[in-house]
């Protein structure tokens, strides 16, 4: 994967997604290290360049940049001649004549992340773009499931909320489906994509039913910035009605787990408890992050193989 882009998981083989979960499991043991870095990127610099605000990606690209011993830059927008009018893609062109090995974008608008990454000579890596695709999040979140419950193949994943807008849930779709899980969706009539049966999976409205059978819980984020009428009546009845809490999860399988890209409206996807408490496996994903941005870095940004070993 040396030089190449990650703008998505629709276009990504399953031997790459297995690559990357597996180089992943390694660096998840440098990261339970004493010293958690490794000189294998040392001289290689990674650029942030989010557009959009971030948390957990983007300080979770910034410590997998540092574990690998990369040089990480974040570029930040509002300090940036971004303000003085300069282009999108010119402040791309421009960093890129800087010769970084890898270029991390994030923005609101749906398509800017393969925008630059036509323009730019360094790799670019898709950190979320508007409703379209979240790859590494798909990534963690496979990699999240795929040791809690041993295997991925088989399983049967809910994805729960804003399907239509929810870049988190076309990339799991895309992943979990190349990986033989079957994937469902609920949420409110609105927010369920009509075409959504044709990437393979059932529909539902009713949280009881997408939830029996259920091994893998996924709630997304209700995307207010994202959102311009009215979804659903009020977020009392969208609480009410897909909000999940320890007596609706009895629906699903005894050994269920449940997800959230985050962050969290409380109270509103989930309530405190599933929030905090297993089989909660949130904090799971933020770390798991981590350790996967690390192995996407080392493999798009690297050299020789065995450089993991160092
Ligand atoms: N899951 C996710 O993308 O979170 P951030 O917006 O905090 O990066």
């Amino acid at each position: 994967m040396i030089g190449q882009d990650l703008l998505g998981i629709e276009d990504l083989e399953r031997s790459k997604i297995e690559l990357i979960l597996e180089t992943a499991v390694h660096m998840q043991e440098v990261g339970s290290r004493e010293v958690k870095k490794i000189p294998t990127l040392r001289g290689r610099t990674v650029i942030n360049l989010f557009f959009e605000s971030s948390t957990r990606t983007k300080a979770s690209f910034e410590i997998a940049g540092k574990r690998l011993s990369a040089d990480v830059v974040n570029f930040s927008p509002s300090s940036s001649s971004l303000t003085k009018a300069e282009s999108i893609l010119d402040t791309a062109k421009t960093l890129d004549a800087m010769d970084p090995d890898c270029v991390v974008v994030r923005h609101k608008v749906a398509g800017v992340p393969q925008r630059i990454a036509e323009v730019l000579e360094a790799p670019v890596i898709n950190a979320g773009d508007g409703a379209h695709e979240h790859p590494t999040q798909a990534l963690l979140d496979m990699l999240t499931v795929s040791q809690a419950k041993g295997r991925i193949d088989g399983l049967t994943v809910a994805i729960i909320g804003d399907i239509a807008h929810s870049r988190v849930a076309r990339s799991n779709i895309y992943g979990f489906s190349k990986l033989g899980a079957e994937v469902r969706v609920a949420g409110p009539p609105p927010m369920i994509p009509p075409a959504i049966e044709q990437l393979g999976v059932k529909a539902y409205t009713s949280l009881r039913e997408v939830l029996e059978g259920a091994d893998v819980i996924m709630a997304l984020r209700i995307q207010n910035e994202r959102l311009s009428g009215a979804y659903f009546p009020s977020v009392r009845e969208y609480s009410a009605t897909f909000g999940l809490n320890r007596a609706k999860l009895r629906w699903a399988n005894e050994d269920a787990i449940v997800m959230h890209p985050g962050p969290v409206n409380r109270g509103v996807e989930l309530d405190h408890e599933l929030t905090d408490e297993r089989p909660s496996v949130i904090l799971d994903q933020v770390r798991n992050g981590v350790a996967l941005r690390m192995a996407l870095l080392y493999l798009i940004s690297g050299r020789a193989p065995a450089a993991v070993e160092d």
